[in-house]
């Protein structure tokens, strides 16, 4: 399987019920590799580039309200099939239709508190890594166990 990189936010609500460090350790523990992480508080343009295929939904300017709150962590997670893998831990958009187990059900109730983004695909995960860490270094590293997690 392909080795890829996705974005992970951990939105405000989390940030908000310290849940940032149980959330993020489920990717870390499922075998993801972090490659780049920071605190940032989202100003209106980079949350409008961000969601910016959203525009125009009933929901965009509470979607840009909730994001732009407070402080959040961004982060890009590195491992074969990460997009994919990614989404499947956080479970589905609603919490309430999530399945037990995934970060959106075990935490979670409403769609519009939904502790945690992933990126949809490689091209979004591509565009949305040049958002949120536009300059920043995206590091490669090797783990030592990176060989019991991936198969080569
Ligand atoms: P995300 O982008 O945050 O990873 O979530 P997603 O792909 O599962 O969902 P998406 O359709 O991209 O929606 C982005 C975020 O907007 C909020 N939302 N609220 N009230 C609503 O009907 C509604 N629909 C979407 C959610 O916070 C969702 O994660
Ligand atoms: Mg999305």
């Amino acid at each position: 399987m392909a080795m890829e990189r996705t974005l992970v936010l951990i939105k405000p609500d989390a940030m908000q019920r310290g849940l940032a460090f149980p959330i993020l350790q489920r990717f870390e523990q499922r075998g993801l590799k972090i490659v780049a992480l920071r605190l940032v508080q989202a100003d209106q343009a980079i949350a409008s580039e961000h969601y910016a295929e959203h525009v125009g939904k009933p929901f965009y300017p509470g979607l840009i309200e909730y994001i732009t709150a407070c402080p959040i962590i961004a982060a890009v997670f590195e491992g074969t099939g990460a997009v994919a893998a990614c989404r499947q831990t956080m479970g589905s958009t609603k919490p309430v239709e999530a399945n037990p187990g995934t970060i959106r059900h075990d935490f979670g109730l409403e769609i519009g508190r939904n502790l945690v983004h992933g990126s949809a695909n490689l091209d979004d995960a591509a565009r949305e890594v040049g958002i949120w860490f536009r300059g920043l270094p995206v590091l490669d590293w090797k783990r030592a166990t990176d060989g019991w997690v991936f198969e080569q």
